[in-house]
């Protein structure tokens, strides 16, 4: 069932464009480049907000789409893990859409936080990729995700095809909301459209990733750092790590290192900086000197116009392809999926099956 890969984690991460390309297919008319969702007998024109909840990497997979429903629907988006959610007491007003995101689809904290916004009458909108799943048929909207199945207990297609359909979502409610033109929404679908092959020249770089491997595994702590829609991104390269080297590693919004973190820099605490050729790239880069200038040794993750403009000094670079800002989060999902895996790889891990987990969390 492996083919020519060591792990099923491998595997599917090397399945990604394929994936990507199948789920984004279902929601794209390439014909007049337009998105299209599947039938919902409600007018998402009406929503007035958005409740996103989720757990894990689904839940980074949410917070990366917070930052394009604010941008391009304009509406205001409130987001938790689920294990906070249904214990607090959460204001669910009429006309909000709560958004649920699940590769299982049987994650036990956020199915009862669907369950509750039910109940408090709130319009059910779920990602999912297991289509027979409790989620998927409970839902009043269901965006499947056409990733497979996925065995590796790290989550790594279902990710990026759950950014596939949110990017689509969010751009659909922004014409429903009328905050985008034809011609902006083709522009967004043709950007999409090129994330698959973006994803497969992301790939080519797997090599180059294993080879600089050594130089985090035998770090104690590392450091995930990116700014934005990448900021998530950060996060999910912490939890990979953690999750599967054993690793103990944190992601940062870049602008909170001197809010404290700064202060655990030194040269035994490798720094990943997530930082593509964009609108937030001077200021990541900002932040990134003020720990190279305490002795941090630097992994830049960046396109060839950001390494030659601030790859100076850092002890690895690892070159994506330039990519248009929104599908950023989609593309470097895989340098930092590649690194955790080369890693553990290097650490003898059992990869597919690390310690303590299970694929699916169906206990509170
Ligand atoms: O099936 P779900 O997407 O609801 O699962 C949520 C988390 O348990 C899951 O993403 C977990 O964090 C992964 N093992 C991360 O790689």
């Amino acid at each position: 069932e492996k083919g020519n890969y060591r792990h099923f984690m491998q595997k599917e991460i090397f399945e990604q464009p394929t994936v990507v390309a199948q789920t984004l297919n279902s929601y794209i008319r390439q014909v007049d480049q337009s998105v299209a969702l599947p039938q919902i007998d409600y007018d998402l024109s009406q929503i007035n907000r958005v409740t996103i909840v989720a757990c894990g990497t689904s839940y980074y997979a949410g917070l990366v789409a917070k930052y394009w429903f604010e941008q391009f629907a304009r509406l205001p988006v409130d987001i938790d893990v689920a294990s906070e959610f249904r214990y607090r007491d959460p204001v669910l007003e009429p006309g909000g859409l709560a958004l649920f995101i699940s590769q299982s689809g049987e994650t036990a904290d956020t199915l009862a936080a669907l369950r509750h916004c039910r109940a408090e009458g709130q319009t059910i909108a779920v990602v999912v990729n297991v289509p027979t799943s409790s989620m998927a048929r409970e839902a009043d909207l269901l965006l499947p995700t056409h990733a497979g199945p996925e065995i590796g207990v790290a989550s790594t297609k279902a990710f990026t095809c759950q950014l596939a359909v949110l990017a689509a979502l969010a751009a659909n409610l922004a014409v429903l909301r009328g905050r985008l033109g034809r011609e902006e929404e083709a522009e967004i679908v043709r950007h999409l459209i090129e994330a698959p092959a973006c994803l497969n020249a992301a790939l080519d770089y797997d090599e180059a990733i294993s080879e600089m491997a050594h130089l985090i595994a035998p770090a104690r702590d590392v450091l995930y750092l990116g700014r934005g829609p990448d900021y998530p991104l950060a996060l999910e390269g912490a939890l990979k790590l953690k999750e599967i080297s054993y690793i103990h590693a944190e992601g940062y919004a870049s602008g909170e290192m001197k809010h404290g973190p700064i202060a655990l820099i030194d040269d035994a605490v490798p720094v990943i900086v997530i930082a593509p050729s964009g609108p937030l790239f001077e200021k990541t880069v900002s932040n990134m000197q003020e720990v190279s200038a305490r002795g941090g040794k630097i992994v830049l993750i960046s396109d060839a116009e950001g390494i030659a403009d601030a790859g100076e000094g850092c002890i690895a670079t690892i070159e994506m392809p330039r990519v248009h800002p929104l599908i950023a989060p989609i593309v470097y999902a895989v340098p930092v999926q590649l690194l955790a895996y080369h890693v553990a790889c290097v650490k003898g891990t059992d990869v597919d099956q690390p310690r303590n987990l299970a694929k699916s969390v169906t206990v509170e």
